[in-house]
This record gives C-alpha cells, structure tokens and sequence, in this order.
C-alpha cells in the first residue's frame, strides 16, 4: 500500500511557531498562543519587522507586552524576525506554523501561505478554529475603536489595554 507523503519525515511536533505583527497582541491571538503551549512542547511567538508598515508600537513593546501577558507558560517564548518565515523555522527547529482562523475570509490568504511555504521548505501549517468569543476580533479594529474613545475592554490583556491608552493620550 502506498503511504502519503510525510513531508520531511517528521512524525510528531514539537516546536511550533505563532507568527504575526501583534500590533497590539489581542484576546483573540493570546487564546490560540494559550491553546498552542497545550498542545506543543515549545511555542515561539515571533513578531515580525516590518519596516515598511506603520505601526502603533513599535517591535520591542510588542515583545515585552507579549513576554507580559505570556509569563505565566513556562514553555512559550517571544522572538522577532524579519524575511521568510521559513527561514526563521530553521533557524529555531521548527516544524510548524500555527495560525487562528477567524472566518471564511480568513482562510484564502492563509491557505496560499500555508502551501506556499510548504512548497518552499516543507513547513507545515496548523489551522487551530478561533474562540468565537474573539472571531470578530482584529489588532487594527482594537487601534480604530480604542482612537476614537471606544471601550476595547476584554478584547485585550489588561497590560495592552494600559499600554493603548498611554499611547493614544500621546496622540
Ligand atoms: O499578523 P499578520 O500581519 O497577519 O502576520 C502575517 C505574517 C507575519 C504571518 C506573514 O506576513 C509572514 O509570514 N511574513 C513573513 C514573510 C514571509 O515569509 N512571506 C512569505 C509568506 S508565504
């Protein structure tokens, strides 16, 4: 009998990766990191750089609220890095992605991603179904809502919803 094809040959996960701008992390992104750490021996979330997107916080506060909000799972860990993905999984020895899906819409982008970086280095992808208490929540939503005075209360950590206000007030 023919078997399917194993990727690479790995037969288990081990350390996987939850990447992303988290600009800033929401309830939405700590849930499915929460999720992962459960299922994964090591969990890295890495931030991307980004130096053509404008940002509201820059890469090392989004590093230290997400050091914050994540110290109590002794084994999640916060990076950055900047280019491919993938070249990042190597680096580190990791043999998978995880990613939220919020909604259909959700799916096209993630699923050219998700194949493009397997095409490129055999990475898979892991598709983990978000909370549908924070499926219609976005980092961009967060910023316009909490910019115009709305109430983002127990859509962000407290440590973010703190540090968004700050920062807004600069405005
Ligand atoms: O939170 P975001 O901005 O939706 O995260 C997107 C991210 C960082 C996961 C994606 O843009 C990415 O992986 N960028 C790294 C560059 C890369 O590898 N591009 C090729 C993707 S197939």
């Amino acid at each position: 009998m023919n078997l399917p094809e194993q990727g690479r040959g790995w037969h288990r996960v081990l350390r996987v990766v939850c990447p992303g701008s988290f600009d800033p992390v929401t309830n939405g992104h700590f849930d499915i990191i929460g999720r992962a750490a459960g299922l994964y021996d090591e969990v890295t979330v890495a931030v991307l750089i980004n130096e053509a997107k404008h940002s509201l916080f820059t890469v090392d506060e989004r590093v230290e609220m997400l050091r914050e909000v994540t110290s109590g799972y002794g084994n999640v860990r916060i990076d950055r890095f900047h280019g491919l993905l993938v070249d990042f999984c190597a680096t580190n020895g990791i043999t998978a992605v995880i990613k939220g899906l919020r909604a259909v819409s959700d799916f096209e982008y993630e699923m050219q991603m998700a194949q493009m970086n397997y095409r490129m280095a055999k990475v898979e992808t892991l598709f983990m179904t978000t909370n549908p208490l924070y499926s219609f929540l976005s980092s961009s939503l967060v910023k316009e809502i909490a910019g115009y005075g709305g109430d983002i209360s127990g859509l962000v950590p407290e440590a973010v919803l703190a540090r968004l206000r700050d920062r807004l007030s600069e405005k």
